[in-house]
C-alpha cells in the first residue's frame, strides 16, 4: 500500500506531480475556503504526511490523532500555527517553506510602506468613486520614504531584504533583532538599536518578527506611544505580536500616522473590523508570499520535503532536526 498523503487546501496538480506519482494523495477540494477541523481530524488520523497551510491549526490533538504521522510539511516560512513540542515529542518531522519567498515577501512589505506612505489605496479608491474634481495641491498628500528612518523589527532574511530596498531609497536603517547582523551592519549600513530607540527614532516601523512567546504583544499601547506622531507602522510578520485595539487607539488619536497591514490578530477580518474603519489603514489579506511563481515553488518544495521523508530521506528545511 502507497502511504497516504492528505493537502489540506487545493493545489494545482501540476505542482504536486511529484506526489502523486508516487503516494496516494488527497486534497481538501475547496481553494479559499479551509478544511473544516472534523476533516482534518479524520485525515490526520490516516495520513503519513499532511500538507498544511499557515491557518490550519496543528495543535496536540491533531498530532496525537495522527498515528501514522510521519512529516507535516507547512506551505510558510511561520510555524507558528503548529504545536512544534508535541511534533517533536512524537518525531513528526515539520518543514516550513524559508528563503523561497525571501524576496516576494519583502516585495510585498515594501509595497505595502508606500502604500501606507503615498495613499495609494485611498487615492485609487477616490477616483474610482468619481471624487477627483481637479488637482489641488495637497490632494491626498502623503509621506516621503526617500531619505527618512526605517526601523526593521525581526531580522531575518526578509526583513534584511526589506533593508536592501530602503537602502535604495537613501533611508537610514534600524534594526532590532535576537541577533546582531554584522553582514547587514557592513553591506546595508544597518544600525542595531534597542527596541525602545527604535520605536523612537523611526519613521517607518516594520514588524517581520516571527510569533513566538517572546513576541507575543511586542506592540502595546504604550510602545505606539512612543513612536513619532508621524510614525507608519507595518506589519507583514505575525497579526499576534501586535495589540489591534492599542493600534486603533494610535490611529484615531494621531499617535501615529498610520499603518500598512497585511496581517491580523484573527484572520480573516470582516468588514466591520474597527481597524477597516479607519483611513489611514491601508489593509490586505495575509499575501506576503503570494506571487504565482513563488507560490509554485513552495508548494514544489513542501512535496519534495514530504517526498524525502517518505521515502526514509531528509527534508531540505526541517525546523525540527532533532527528530531526524
Ligand atoms: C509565511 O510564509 O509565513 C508568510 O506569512 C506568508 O505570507
Amino acid at each position: 500500500m502507497k502511504p497516504y498523503v492528505y493537502i489540506t487546501r487545493k493545489l494545482s496538480e501540476e505542482t504536486i506531480k511529484e506526489l502523486t506519482e508516487n503516494f496516494e494523495v488527497k486534497m481538501w477540494d475547496h481553494e479559499d475556503l479551509p478544511a473544516p477541523r472534523e476533516v482534518l481530524m479524520n485525515e490526520a488520523k490516516r495520513a503519513s504526511a499532511l500538507i498544511t497551510m499557515l491557518s490550519d491549526k496543528v495543535d496536540e490533538e491533531l498530532l496525537t490523532a495522527g498515528e501514522n504521522l510521519k512529516i507535516v510539511s507547512n506551505l510558510a516560512v511561520g510555524f507558528d500555527n503548529i504545536d512544534l513540542e508535541t511534533a517533536t515529542k512524537r518525531g513528526i518531522i515539520v518543514t516550513n517553506t524559508p528563503d523561497v519567498l525571501t524576496e516576494t515577501t519583502a516585495d510585498l512589505t515594501w509595497a505595502l510602506l508606500m502604500s501606507a506612505a503615498r495613499r495609494i489605496v485611498e487615492a485609487a479608491e477616490y477616483v474610482k468613486a468619481g471624487k477627483w474634481e481637479g488637482w489641488s495641491p495637497y490632494l491626498l498628500a502623503g509621506h516621503d520614504v526617500y531619505g527618512k528612518i526605517i526601523g526593521i523589527v525581526g531580522m531575518g532574511k526578509i526583513g534584511e531584504a526589506v533593508a536592501r530596498r530602503a537602502k535604495g531609497f537613501g533611508m537610514e536603517i534600524l534594526y532590532h533583532n535576537r541577533t546582531r547582523k554584522t553582514e547587514a551592519e557592513i553591506e546595508l549600513g544597518a544600525v542595531y538599536s534597542t527596541f525602545d530607540e527604535l520605536v523612537a527614532k523611526s519613521d517607518y516601523v516594520v514588524t517581520l518578527a516571527p510569533l513566538t512567546a517572546e513576541t507575543r504583544n511586542l506592540f502595546t499601547a504604550d510602545v505606539f506611544a512612543k513612536m513619532k506622531n508621524s510614525a507608519i507602522f507595518i506589519n507583514a510578520g505575525r497579526g499576534p505580536v501586535m495589540d489591534e485595539q492599542a493600534l486603533y487607539e494610535a490611529l484615531k488619536n494621531g499617535e501615529i500616522a498610520g499603518a500598512g497591514l497585511d496581517v491580523f490578530e484573527k484572520e480573516p477580518i470582516s468588514a466591520d473590523h474597527p481597524l477597516l474603519q479607519l483611513p489611514n489603514v491601508t489593509a490586505i489579506p495575509h499575501i506576503g508570499s503570494a506571487s504565482t511563481e513563488t507560490r509554485t515553488t513552495m508548494i514544489k518544495l513542501c512535496c519534495s520535503n514530504v517526498k524525502a521523508v517518505l521515502n526514509g530521506d531528509s527534508p531540505k528545511t526541517i525546523v525540527n532536526k532533532q527528530v531526524l
